[in-house]
Formats: C-alpha cells, sequence, structure tokens
C-alpha cells in the first residue's frame, strides 16, 4: 500500500501546466468506438482512470496504444457488447459505454458501474432518454442490458441536468435516426469539449455550451484526431493548495471563465487572482477570510468537484463559513478526517458550517474520494508536523503525478511505500 506524506508549513510558489481534463477525456475515450477505425486523443493524461477506460476499451475489442500524451484508438473491431462488474465496478464512467455501444452495436450489458463511493448514483435519467430513443433497457441480477434495433431521435427533457446522462444521449444521438433535441441539459465545458471531438468525427451538433442541444444524426463517422481542453478541477485544486498554504501560483492550460466560481470564491477568501485568456494567478498574503455562504451546483455554478478542497482550505480561515452541497449527499466524509486534523466543521444535512481555526494538525488520515483525497493534501500541506494520507489510489485516479507537481513547487510531500 502506498500512503502519502506530508510535512506541512511550506508555501508554494512557480507555475504548473494543467494536464488534460479527466472528466473530457473518459465520455470520449467511450465516444472513440462511434466509429469503426482510428481515433487519436491528445494531451490525454496519465491517471487511474484513463488506464481503467483503456483496460474497457480493450475487452470490447478496440486496439489502444500510447504515443507520447496521445491515445490511438483503433474500434475496428468490436468483439463483445458485454462488461461484467470486474471492469465497471472499477469505475462510475464504464456508464459512458452504453450510449455508444447502442449506437455502434445496437446492444449492451454492463454490470453495476463503481466509482468514489459520494452518494447514490443512480443512471434513470440516462435509462430514460435512452428509452425515448427507441432502446430497450432492463436491470436483473446487477447487470443492465440495454438493446435497440435502431435508436431514433425524439425530443428529451432531462429532469436533471446530469452530466454522464447529457454525454450518453448525445454519443446516442450521433449515429440515431433523425433529429434529437435536448432540453435542460447538462452545460459543464467538459460536454462542449465532447461535442467540439464529436464535431471532428463528422457529426451534427448545435447549441454546444447552452442547455438544448440538437443532434442530428448522420450514417458514419471518420477518422479524427482532437486534443482535451485543460482540466479545470485539477488547476483549480492547485489554486486552492496555494491559497492554503500562503503562496503564489501561475496555472496555464485553464480558461478562466471555465473557472468562474471557484475564482469569485478565492477572491472573498482575501486572494489575488488574475488571468490572461490560457492561464490563471493567484496570490495570498493575509490570513484568508471566510466565504459566508458558497453552494454547489451545476456548471456555471461553483462545482461540486471542487467542494471539499474548499473545505479544507477554509478550515483556517479567520471566521464562519458555510458550504451547501447540492449535487451529491456523500460529499462530506472528507469533513470527519479533517476534524482529526483539528478542523471545526459541524454537518447538518447537507449544509457544512466552518469555524476557521488558526492552524490544524498532522496526523494519519484517509482518502474516501477523489477530491476529498485533494482535500486532504490541501490540508496536510497547510499543517503543522506530519500528515499521512493512506487510501491514495483515490487520488491517482484523477491526479496525474500530483506529489511531484508540488514537491517541484516548494512542499515536502513523498510517495512511501508500506508493507
Ligand atoms: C460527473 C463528473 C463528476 C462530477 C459530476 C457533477 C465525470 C466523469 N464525472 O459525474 O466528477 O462530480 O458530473 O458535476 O464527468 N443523477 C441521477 N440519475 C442519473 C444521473 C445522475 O439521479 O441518471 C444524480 C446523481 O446521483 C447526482 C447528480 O444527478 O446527485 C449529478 O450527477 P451527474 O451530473 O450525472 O454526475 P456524473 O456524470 O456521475
Amino acid at each position: 500500500m502506498s500512503i502519502l506524506r506530508i510535512k506541512g508549513g511550506r508555501a508554494l510558489s512557480g507555475s504548473i501546466r494543467a494536464h488534460g481534463s479527466k472528466n473530457a477525456i473518459l465520455p470520449m475515450m467511450a465516444a472513440s468506438i462511434l466509429y469503426p477505425g482510428i481515433t487519436v486523443l491528445h494531451g490525454v493524461p496519465e491517471i487511474l482512470d484513463v488506464f481503467y477506460m483503456i483496460e474497457i476499451l480493450e475487452q470490447l475489442g478496440c486496439k489502444v496504444k500510447w504515443q507520447d500524451s496521445s491515445l490511438v484508438i483503433d474500434a475496428s473491431a468490436i468483439e463483445s457488447v458485454s462488461l461484467s462488474s470486474c471492469m465497471t465496478g472499477k469505475m462510475r464512467s464504464s456508464v459512458f459505454l452504453l450510449g455508444p455501444l447502442l449506437a455502434r452495436c445496437g446492444e449492451a450489458k454492463l454490470g453495476q458501474p463503481g466509482g468514489c463511493s459520494i452518494g447514490s448514483r443512480p443512471v434513470d435519467i440516462h435509462v430514460a432518454g435512452l428509452q425515448q430513443m427507441g432502446a430497450e433497457l432492463t436491470e436483473e441480477n446487477g447487470w443492465l442490458r440495454a438493446s435497440a434495433s435502431c435508436l431514433h431521435g425524439n425530443v428529451i427533457r432531462l429532469p436533471f441536468p446530469s452530466v454522464g446522462a447529457t454525454e450518453n444521449l448525445i454519443m446516442a444521438a450521433v449515429l440515431a435516426e433523425g433529429e434529437t433535441i435536448l432540453h435542460h441539459a447538462a452545460r459543464e465545458p467538459e460536454i462542449g469539449d465532447l461535442c467540439r471531438m464529436l464535431q471532428g468525427m463528422g457529426a451534427r451538433i448545435k447549441g454546444i455550451g447552452s442547455s438544448t442541444l440538437e443532434i442530428t444524426g448522420v450514417d458514419r463517422l471518420r477518422e479524427s484526431a482532437y486534443t482535451v481542453m485543460g482540466d479545470r478541477i485539477e488547476a483549480s485544486t492547485y489554486l486552492i493548495a496555494a491559497a492554503a498554504s500562503g503562496g503564489e501560483l501561475m496555472v496555464e492550460n485553464v480558461l478562466p471563465g471555465q473557472l468562474t466560481g471557484v475564482l469569485t470564491a478565492l477572491s472573498i477568501c482575501g486572494c489575488d487572482v488574475m488571468h490572461n485568456q490560457r492561464a490563471v494567478y493567484l496570490r495570498r498574503k493575509d490570513r484568508l477570510r471566510p466565504v459566508p455562504y458558497l453552494r454547489t451546483a451545476p456548471f456555471p455554478g461553483f462545482p461540486t468537484d471542487v467542494q471539499s478542497q474548499m473545505m479544507a482550505l477554509l478550515s483556517c480561515a479567520d471566521g464562519e463559513s458555510i458550504i451547501h452541497e447540492t449535487i451529491f449527499e456523500g460529499r462530506f466524509q472528507t469533513a470527519l478526517e479533517l476534524r482529526k486534523m483539528g478542523a471545526d466543521i459541524c454537518m447538518e444535512g447537507n449544509k457544512a458550517v466552518i469555524q476557521g481555526v488558526q492552524r490544524l494538525t498532522g496526523t494519519k488520515v484517509c482518502a474516501r474520494d477523489l477530491r476529498g483525497g485533494a482535500a486532504l493534501v490541501i490540508a496536510g500541506l497547510t499543517a503543522e508536523g506530519i500528515t499521512e494520507i493512506c487510501h491514495c489510489t483515490y487520488i491517482q485516479r484523477g491526479y496525474a503525478a500530483l506529489a511531484q507537481h508540488l514537491v517541484d513547487l516548494g512542499a515536502d510531500i513523498e510517495m512511501v511505500e508500506i508493507h
């Protein structure tokens, strides 16, 4: 087992380039099976979830190879439409295969999707949308079976702007007969990036970036290459780490307009934040100020994926902050770990009240999900003494070379193998 060991108290300083976005690359990899040939994806992050998705694609019959930081995916032959829970249980994003497999092969059989345990995470919106496109879906003995002799377009209104369901329905609609209109679709930037990648493959999609998407099915797609967007969640995590440590940081390869909620919160905390078109600079000098009320919401609201990191930051602000988590009910489990480090956090339902303390104290803590793990790293960077974080494979699912980047920025952090 490996643990992360951090000696807190050093201010981060320097610059970093965001890797390709985890939440954009995973659906793109799934989308590659829509075309029976080669799809090239550039700027792919070397994270565990990408390696899991490669295994899934290979299980289906694709040939996948790395060329530096690009993935060359050859989906000429799909040999299986079935993924057992051994594969799908490794990550939630396995559900992205549902739409593409139905569109390409007319059937799919998936085990239970896994992923971070941050709430119940049902797939009813995916299922209902695909049913409206003519698919039949049944769930039995832990298997989700889907079939469709021909997917057809429809007007679909999502009951909630689910990111994954929006992406699944887009991928299914690209090769469906006729026009699909998705109302109340999610607007996360990763969805726009997926749409642009699909356009490069020959898909016809209008309304990118809005909550109404119009997709006109085409008969076939074509070979394509696409560079994935920079990871706005990774960028936000490093900016918050710099803020927590009292340092300064430039993050490149991000679009500041995609970070508005996070940058506003960091400004309220008293950080100096500046940006140009593709980079953000942050500096913190004085004690952090609290954020009186912070609510997570679908894009362009404050991202749930940055909530835990913000909680770690606010644990040492000068006063009371309230965080209201509206997307995933299980996302406060990290508060229990932060409390072990001396944070004063009370949970009342989906609200957390944080009374800032002067300083956290290093101790042994446990990552319980990906972003919560990153939050513990942030807490450890600022804490007095040594913090040891176990279960850090969660962190490796979404952050490429995290410890090395933090060392380069001046942190005292190492990955240690323990037996
Ligand atoms: C994606 C992101 C994840 C992010 C989340 C919300 C990827 C790979 N993951 O996850 O990092 O935290 O968006 O921004 O892109 N829901 C249902 N029924 C459904 C689908 C979702 O009730 O069929 C609920 C979920 O339980 C949750 C909420 O809707 O409460 C948001 O889920 P969704 O937007 O679908 O998130 P994911 O696509 O799983």
